[in-house]
């Protein structure tokens, strides 16, 4: 077995001012090209977790155990560079983008940022991005502000900036919640088509564990900080574990349609 792209070994993290820790004895292996989820509900700790992964936490956290990246077949970092070699949507389409800035130069700057394109090319590639993530007449969205977009295509602007820098890890965290279930399962396949042609790591946070089973090759389930399972997607879904993946796949029968098929628990 090859090395995995991320290790992360006994990693706990707790807050300033906080008696109980976000994450507890985390253990997960990422392998690259994988798409991992990382489900649960909220609270559980996918934000601190994505979070960690990507360096993203305040200096202030306390935490102890490791995350290493093996980089470029063999070096071992503290961290992919973000934004960079690690991309991150966030949540919320609309905080992540700049009111008052052109789609088309938000999606340009990282561009001429991380590839040392001229501004000119990097306009460019801007339009080109925007139809990857199959947003309708890019040309014209080139000019447009985000407030003119709907929730939706604001997503596919975001995404379309995270992967202007051509990263090889994408990290999704929530990035299709705030949206409805038609757009949600949409930008999940946009995701998927782009991590499979770009052969990028994607690592896919969710509570939605229908979204993470169509989505996801792995599944990592927490519960209260703890990793409760993980294991490949099919059988997390078809054979759970752990009684909290089968209540989280019974709340998912009992709300949504349409069912999951499963195996009958023992
Ligand atoms: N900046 C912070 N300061 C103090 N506590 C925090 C902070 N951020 C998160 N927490 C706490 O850490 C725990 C894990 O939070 P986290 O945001 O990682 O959960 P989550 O699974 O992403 O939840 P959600 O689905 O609501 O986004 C929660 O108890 C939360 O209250
Ligand atoms: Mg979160």
């Amino acid at each position: 077995m090859s090395l995995p792209l991320c290790r992360i070994q006994n990693l706990s993290i707790t807050y300033p001012g906080q008696t109980t820790s976000a994450l507890t004895a985390i253990d997960l292996d990422i392998y690259a090209g994988e798409r991992v989820a990382i489900i649960g509900e909220s609270g559980s700790g996918k934000t601190t977790l994505a979070r960690s992964l990507a360096g993203l936490l305040p200096d202030n956290v306390k935490s102890s155990g490791s995350v290493e990246w093996t980089m470029h077949g063999g070096q071992s970092a503290a961290h992919p560079l973000a934004g960079r070699e690690l991309a991150y949507v966030f949540q919320d389409p609309a905080g992540s983008l700049n009111p008052v800035l052109k789609i088309g130069e938000q999606v340009a700057e990282s561009a001429h940022r991380h590839l040392a394109l001229s501004y000119r090319q990097a306009l460019n590639h801007a339009r080109e991005l925007l139809e990857r993530v199959q947003l309708p007449d890019p040309t014209r969205l080139m000019n447009a502000y985000p407030h003119q977009l709907s929730g939706g295509q604001k997503q596919r602007v975001a995404i379309a900036a995270a992967i202007a820098a051509q990263p090889s890890i994408l990290i999704a965290d929530e990035a299709t919640s705030a949206l409805d279930s038609v757009t949600q399962a949409a930008i999940a396949r946009l995701l998927d088509s782009l991590v499979q042609q770009e052969g990028m790591t994607l690592i896919f946070i969710t509570h939605d564990i229908a979204l993470a089973s169509s989505l996801a090759d792995r599944i990592a389930v927490l519960q209260s900080g703890r990793l409760v399972e993980q294991g490949e997607a099919e059988r997390v879904i078809t054979t759970p574990r752990d009684p909290y993946t089968r209540e989280l796949i019974a709340a998912h029968i009992d709300l949504a349609t349409p069912p999951l098929v499963l195996e009958p628990l023992q």
